[in-house]
Order: structure tokens, then sequence, then C-alpha cells
């Protein structure tokens, strides 16, 4: 067992809420809370139809709450029409059209307020021009932009006129980028002609060019919005500037009513073997749990300032900067560049000039900014801080401790939320008004979230502390709809290994003897590296794909700060490599994985051997690889291995 893992066992401090946070707190007590999991329980969809009434404006009301004729593949709300974008502004024009909606920070430091009737507009008009361009209800739209305000812009105008869209994040390469297109069969791409991050540019349309010179062939139109500035090529009759696209159309963009289950988004995510899969995310079911998160697990409330510093590229990004935030009214910060530049006090910077009051990020970025010293967040006032929250991987304690004292100044919970691209929204999370809190563990589910940890026939593990595979019993309304083209994959995935009867998330967890959850890891080769699902197959593939290699097999190790480092095991075509042959290599092929996939796939370590470890069955021995990136004793029989020396290259001894 990793050290890790033992810290967490270890952990039996108890925070319960403090007094002056339930005082205010929409969920307000334990009590509270019981009675929401009750109701649920009692009646699971007539729970979520009175909070879909409550919550979402409803063009044509439902009367079907939950369609399980084709399970698993559920439908909800079918019969009912509504609009995303019209709940995410729209309906707050009347009371605070003038409030404002978002707080931008650009890389340099440059600040923009953007109010709720100036966002209406600019969606309004960005949609015209994206019909203008011929994009139709149905259509795919693939999104690939810098974080900035015009990224939600473009996502908001997709969903107000049914375009489905794909948000590609800005740190894929071109090749990435291409396939995804491929795969959704984009009309429209919607680029920049770069980003800014960290003081570096990030050429966002020069690797598109290099996406739609490679393939790519249903893409008709390319919009690019000027970012930068600097001279980027534009092709006649394909690509347009976004200020041109924009030019004549008007502020007035009638929504579209489309049917509940009408495919909001795709978005990409690793998966054990194969291609990426295009997660199919629906409207109403999805948007209902953006907003009763935001609720219960933000406490959202109408003078916050809501920062989730995630990029709109992943599924965080979606469902808490570009509709959770929006669909509730709230003041939002988004920030363009990284926790770093040009100072280690950037975010809290940001927190106290903006007036930040809610703060969600992720582990990786709390290890980093720790990593600094408390004398960088000491500088700034983040008295104006109320809660705190993570997600993404799990948060050792003593990450926990520190945001928990340093920057929450022991008055602010943490919320730690657990769920996944293909949740939508959080699925086990505190209510910070009504739950005790443990470091490092997400708590409990939500109300009508019905999570269990199963053993391999799918029996409930009733001993306190034994792991075993994280599962949701009943379907809820944000729940990924399908893999996008793959039917069967998304049975195959999902649902296969209890027979359709629990989805399966693919994580290992364990209980507690009070019944908080505690999540040890994947079960699948995936890795989590700062936070993001990174597919061993897809490194492998990226490395087997350069002329040098022939075998190659990826695994990962403990990394204080990322959460998992990347180790390949590499054998090459002629001869194995040493010394600076096999330097020079292992910086080729990092490059290599990083224009493959992109800079967070790149290996931190590369192992030459002449072979890999295989079972007799030719299968690579993976549990033996991982215990040889991580430098521990081998426990894995090895006698059946044709050639012992292996081993010893691999553990570098050789
Ligand atoms: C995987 C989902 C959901 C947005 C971020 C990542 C891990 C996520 C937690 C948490 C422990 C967590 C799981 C999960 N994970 N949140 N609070 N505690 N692990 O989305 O890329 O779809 O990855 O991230 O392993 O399955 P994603």
């Amino acid at each position: 067992m990793s050290e890790e893992l033992e810290s967490v066992l270890n952990e039996s401090r108890i925070f319960p809420p403090p007094a002056a946070f339930v005082d205010k707190a929409r969920i307000a007590g334990w009590e509270a809370l019981q009675a929401l999991r009750e109701e649920a329980r009692a009646d699971h969809q007539g729970f979520w139809a009175r909070l879909a009434q409550e919550k979402l404006h409803w063009h044509t009301p439902f009367s079907v709450i939950l369609d399980d004729s084709r399970a698993p593949h559920y439908a909800w709300f079918t019969d009912g029409r509504l609009n995303v974008s019209y709940n995410c502004l729209d309906r707050h024009l009347a009371d605070k059209g003038g409030k404002t909606a978002i707080i931008f920070e650009s890389d340099e430091g440059a600040t923009r307020h953007i109010s709720y009737a100036e966002l209406h507009e600019a969606v309004c008009r960005f949609a015209n021009a994206l019909k203008a361009q011929g994009v139709e209800k149905g259509d795919r739209v693939v999104i690939y932009m810098p974080m900035i305000p015009e990224a939600v812009v473009a996502m908001q105008a997709c969903a107000r006129i049914g375009a489905t869209h794909s948000v590609v994040f800005g740190g894929f390469s071109a090749q990435a980028l291409k396939d995804r297109i491929e795969d959704a069969g984009a009309k429209l791409v919607i680029t920049a002609d770069a980003g800014h991050r960290g003081g570096k540019r990030v050429e966002l349309k020069a690797a598109a060019d290099q996406a739609l010179a490679a393939g790519c062939p249903t893409v008709e139109k390319v919009i690019v919005y000027r970012r930068s500035g600097h001279d980027v090529p534009m092709q006649p009759g394909r690509d347009i500037w976004w200020d041109q696209a924009l030019a004549g159309q008007g502020d007035d963009c009638p929504p579209e009513w489309l049917e509940a289950e009408h495919p909001l988004f795709l978005l990409y995510t690793s998966g054990s073997t194969g291609k990426p899969k295009g997660i199919q995310h629906a409207s109403g079911g999805y948007l209902l749990n953006a907003v009763t998160t935001m609720e219960w697990v933000f406490d959202i409330q109408d003078d916050d300032v809501f920062w989730c510093t995630a990029d709109v590229g992943w599924i965080t990004g979606h469902s808490y900067v570009a509709y959770g935030p929006l669909a509730v009214g709230a003041t939002q910060v988004i920030f363009e560049g990284t926790p770093t530049h040009p100072h280690g006090g950037r975010f809290w910077e940001i927190c106290q000039n903006h007036g930040v009051t809610i703060f969600y990020t992720a582990p990786t970025a709390i290890r980093a900014l720790m990593k600094l010293g408390d004398e960088i967040p000491e500088r700034y006032d983040l008295s104006k801080l109320r809660l705190l929250g993570t997600v993404g991987e799990p948060i050792n304690p003593e990450a926990w401790m520190w945001y928990y004292e340093v920057i929450g100044g022991r008055r602010c919970p943490i919320v730690d939320t657990w769920w996944q691209t293909e949740t939508g929204a959080h699925m086990i999370a505190p209510l910070p008004g009504a739950t005790p809190l443990k470091p490092g563990s997400c708590t409990l589910p939500l109300p009508g979230i019905e999570a269990d940890v199963v053993d391999a026939e799918g029996n409930p593990v009733t001993e306190a502390d034994k792991g075993g595979f994280l599962v949701i019993k009943k379907p809820w309304p944000s729940m990924l709809r399908t893999v996008w083209g793959d039917p069967q994959r998304y049975y195959d995935t999902y649902w296969k290994q209890f027979d359709g009867r629990y989805y399966v998330a693919g994580d290992s967890a364990r209980r507690d003897q009070d019944g908080y959850f505690w999540i040890m890891g994947r079960v699948d080769d995936v890795l989590n590296v700062s936070g993001h699902r990174l597919g061993t197959m897809e490194i492998e593939s990226a490395l087997v794909a350069h002329p040098r290699v022939a075998e190659a097999a990826v695994v990962g190790r403990p990394h204080e700060v990322k959460g998992e480092a990347i180790v390949a095991f590499v054998v090459t075509r002629g001869g194995r490599p040493s010394g600076e042959a096999a330097d020079a290599l292992t910086a080729e092929l990092r490059e290599w994985v990083a224009k493959e996939i992109g800079p967070i796939a790149k290996p931190d370590e590369i192992r030459y051997a002449e072979g890999l470890p295989k079972t007799r069955s030719g299968k690579i021995m993976r549990r033996l690889l991982r215990a040889i990136a991580r430098g521990e004793a081998i426990t894995q029989d090895i006698s059946t291995l044709e050639n012992e020396e292996i081993i010893k290259q691999l553990q570098g001894e050789a």
C-alpha cells in the first residue's frame, strides 16, 4: 500500500460545519440535509421532478420524468422542452440584467466586467453569426479556445441554437484536435489566433490549421477570435475572423426550444483502451444537476463571487464555469492564466482583488502552491473567502489542512467533490452547512444519488474500510447519455460489469465506520495526472507511432504535486540506447508525445530495455512495471519470464 493511502487511513479528525456558516446556509444543518435525502429515498423520480420544475424554466412542461424503456440508455424529462442558454441568461434579465456575470482577468492582468445583459447580447449576436455561417440545430461545433469569456459565449451560443458543442482543451495538440473533430463530425471550428498562458503564447490557430490540413473533411468554416493580434494565415472561403462573423448581426436571437434530451455537448475523455470517448450529455437533466449542486454544494448566494479555476476544456469548466454559475445568476471570476505567473501569489491576488467568496480548484494546484510557502498567501487579504472546494483526485490530509488553515483561515468549510466527466455534476460531496468534514474524504452521496461500494459479485461491501468498486445504483438526471457514435462502448465501459444493473465509475473506494466514502483511485489503466485523466493506451500508441519505438508500456507512479507521474518503458528498434544517446532519445520522445497528445501527457521518465515483461499469453505485466516504476520490491512471480535480464534493465541496474 502506498504511503498516501496509509496516511489517509490514519485520518480521524472531524470538522463540523461552523455555526456562522450554518446560520446563512441554504441547506442549514444535518436535519435539513437528511430531509432532502429522505424525500429522494421515498420517491426518487418525484424528487427530481420537483426540482426540475422549481429550478429550471421549461417552455413546454414535461410529463414523463424518467424513461427507462431503453435502459441503461436512460432519458429524463423527455417530453419537456427548454433552452439551456435561456435558463442561463434570459431569465435573469428582468431583475439581474445589470449584475456582473463575469469578472475576467487576462494573463497580463487586464480586467473586464461583463453584466448579464451584456453577456446575453454577446451570446445572441454570436448565435446569429453561427447561423449565418450555416450552423443548424444538431450540427457539431468544436471549440478550441483560450480561457476567455468568448469561450463561454461560444458555448452558450451553440446551446441557444441547438448546436452540440465539443470543447477541446487548448493544451491539446493538433493530432488530438483532429481526432476529436473527426469523431464528432464537426461542421465548424471556433478558435483564436493564439492563447496567452503564463506569459507564453499558445498557437491555437496554427494547431487548428495543422489538424484541418491532415483531414477533418466535415469542417466547412473556422471562426477565429483575435486574442493575440499577431499574424496568422487565414484560408479564404474557410476562415473568418470573429468580428467579421459578427458584423451586421443583430442581438435578437430567440432560443430554440429543444427537447430535454437534445445533446448539449460532447466532451472527450480518456479510456483504458482505444481512442478517447465522446461523452454525450443532454440538456435538461444536465442543467438540473449543475443548478442543484451550485445550490447544495457551493451554497451559492446572490452576493457571492464564485471562482472555479478549471479550464472550459474540462467537465469542471462546463458545469462550474460555462453553465452552473450562470444558471443560478451568480457572479464569477474567469482567469486566463496560470497560478504562478508572474508570481506565486497570483491566485491569492485574484481572490483579494475581486473579493472571491467561493474558491474551487484541484489538489494538484493546492500542493504546488503549498510548496511555495505560507508567506505568499499571507501577503493577501483572503478574508472574503467563505467556502473552499477541491476536485479531480483525492486530496491528501496535509494539503487539506494547509488549504483549511492558511487559505481558509480555519473559517471556511472545504467541499471535496467526487464526480466525473460522465456524471456531469457532483455526486459525492459535503453540503458545507450540514456535513461534518473529514480531511481526504469526499464524505457522502448527495440527495438522490444512490452511490455504493460493491464487491466483484455486485454485493455491497458492508465491512468498514474494505475496498470495492464504486457504483451508482439509480439513474440521475445529469448522467452521460451514451458514448458518441458507440452505444456498445457505453454499455461495455459503464454497465457490463454488473449486467446493466449499476453504473460502474471505474474507481475503487471504501466506506468508513460512518459510511463516509474514501476514493482509492482508478481500477483501470487510466492515470490521474494533475487532476486529468490520461489513458495509458493513448500515451503508448503515441510512443509506438515514433519510428524509433518498437514497443512501449506506460504506468503511473505517485508524485508529490501532480498526483501521478508518467513512467514509460520503451523497447527501441535497433539496439537499446544508453548514456547520451538515451537522453537525446528521451528528450525527443517527450516532445513527440507533447505533439501527439499535448504537454500534459509527456512522460516524466523513460526507461529502455530489450523487451517488456509479459505473461505467457503475451499480456504486459503492468503490476510488475508499476512496482518497478515505484522502486518497490518485486512480489510477482517472474519465473515464467523468458529474459530475466530485462527486469534489471527496467530497474536501471543493467
Ligand atoms: C476521475 C474523473 C470531475 C472533474 C475532474 C476530473 C477522480 C475526481 C475526485 C475527488 C477523489 C476524484 C476519480 C474520477 N476524482 N474527483 N474529489 N476525490 N478522486 O474529471 O477527468 O472525468 O476524472 O477523477 O478517479 O473517476 P475526469
